[in-house]
């Protein structure tokens, strides 16, 4: 039975990760960081709680110890690193601590893993946000694309990209990073746009609100699905070798096309409900992401199957449902 152990295992990655992971039959183990409220904390693993395959350990990313003493327990053969603050806007607002977990808290882990399971196959989330504003001649950022990151947490991303690179070399480690493109879902936090959009159009169109702040309605994202995205993971450990390789669609859209495209969903005029706020601009604005996944589908044979249209719908449908039920009770 082959064993992983996935950090931020409640994020929205780290769910659908555990899930693909208990379907092929993995042994999983989880590190959670502790909450005052244990609850609310595992609701995205709900599916799969009690699965006797799984089994969740305190620790943080920011606390070396708690990692060897995980590692140690779990002995994973693979180690899927999907822990950190994970917000662009707000690493604004706390860039030393998003910093500390999404840039020296990898560092943490790998000198742990380097120490407790050096053989360990090891994956890094790492971000399209690295590229910031660097985008090559025909329009796409690709592998090869220099790194120009615009926010405290792309900045952390790259030193953990490179940190990465540099145990792989260093240490003849199987260290991959999957340079991932945004990807969203119904488990997406509901500050990120997408998750935003569809929650608060669908309160819109059931009654319960009546508009819509938003930021830098120009900027334009490369969006799929987080399914399709963690099947991506697993197989760029599956490889002969440690890599590094984008994950995207290759299509983009703004945020204006988004909300164009989720309020005719719930036929509703945008113009009646949608307004910009300063509070949601970033100091420094990444604008156009759109990726070239071409080395991924050659190499791993990987490609995204969920169309944003349908990604889109899925999630407005989530919310309409969600509020239905909410009104009834
Ligand atoms: P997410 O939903 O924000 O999940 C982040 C996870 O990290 C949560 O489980 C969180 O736990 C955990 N975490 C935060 N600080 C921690 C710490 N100090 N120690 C241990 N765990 C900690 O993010 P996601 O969308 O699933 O993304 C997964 C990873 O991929 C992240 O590293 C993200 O930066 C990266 N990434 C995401 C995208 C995307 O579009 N989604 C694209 C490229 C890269 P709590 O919830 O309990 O705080
Ligand atoms: N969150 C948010 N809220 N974003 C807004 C808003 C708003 O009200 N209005 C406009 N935007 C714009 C942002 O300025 C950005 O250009 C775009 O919508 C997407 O913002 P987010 O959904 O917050 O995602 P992100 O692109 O900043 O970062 C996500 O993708 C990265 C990969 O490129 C995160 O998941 C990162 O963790 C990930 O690395």
């Amino acid at each position: 039975m082959k064993t992983a152990l996935i950090t931020g295992i409640n994020g929205q990655d780290g769910s659908y990760l555990a899930e693909l992971l208990l379907e092929k039959n993995y042994k999983v183990w989880g590190i959670l960081k502790r909450n005052s409220v244990a609850e609310n904390q595992t609701y995205r693993l709900d599916g799969i709680y009690g699965n006797p395959n799984l089994h969740l350990e305190y620790g943080d990313l920011t606390d070396f110890a708690s990692l060897v003493r995980v590692l140690q327990l779990a002995k994973p053969m693979e180690v899927y690193n999907l822990a950190a603050q994970s917000h662009v806007r707000i690493s604004f607002d706390q860039p030393i601590y998003t910093a500390q977990v999404t840039g020296v808290g990898t560092l943490n882990l790998l000198e742990a893993i380097r120490l407790v399971c050096p053989t360990s196959r090891v994956y890094q989330a790492s971000s399209s946000e690295m590229f910031g504003n660097s985008i090559d001649a025909d329009g796409f950022q690709r592998e090869t694309t220099p790194l120009n990151p615009v926010s405290p947490y792309a900045c952390a991303k790259v030193f953990s990209y490179n940190i990465c690179r540099n145990y792989r070399n260093a240490y003849n480690m199987f260290i991959s990073n999957g340079i991932l493109f945004n990807h969203e879902s119904p488990r997406r936090g509901s500050n990120f746009v997408t998750n935003k959009v569809a929650k608060e159009a669908a309160k819109i169109k059931l009654g319960l609100s009546d508009k819509l702040s938003l930021g830098n309605m120009d900027a334009t994202r490369d969006w799929g699905h987080a399914k399709d995205y963690v099947r991506a993971m697993w197989m760029i450990l599956q490889h002969n070798s440690a890599d590094d390789f984008v994950c995207a669609t290759g299509i983009s859209h703004s945020v204006q096309d988004l909300v164009n495209y989720v309020f005719d969903y719930v036929e509703l005029d945008p113009r009646q409900y949608v307004r910009t706020d300063k509070r949601y601009f970033r100091p420094e604005e990444l604008r156009d992401l759109k990726g070239d996944a071409n080395k991924a589908k050659e190499i791993l044979g990987w490609e995204p199957e969920i169309t944003f249209q349908d990604m889109m719908k899925e999630m407005v449908d989530y919310w309409l449902d969600y509020y239905k039920g909410h009104v009834k009770k």
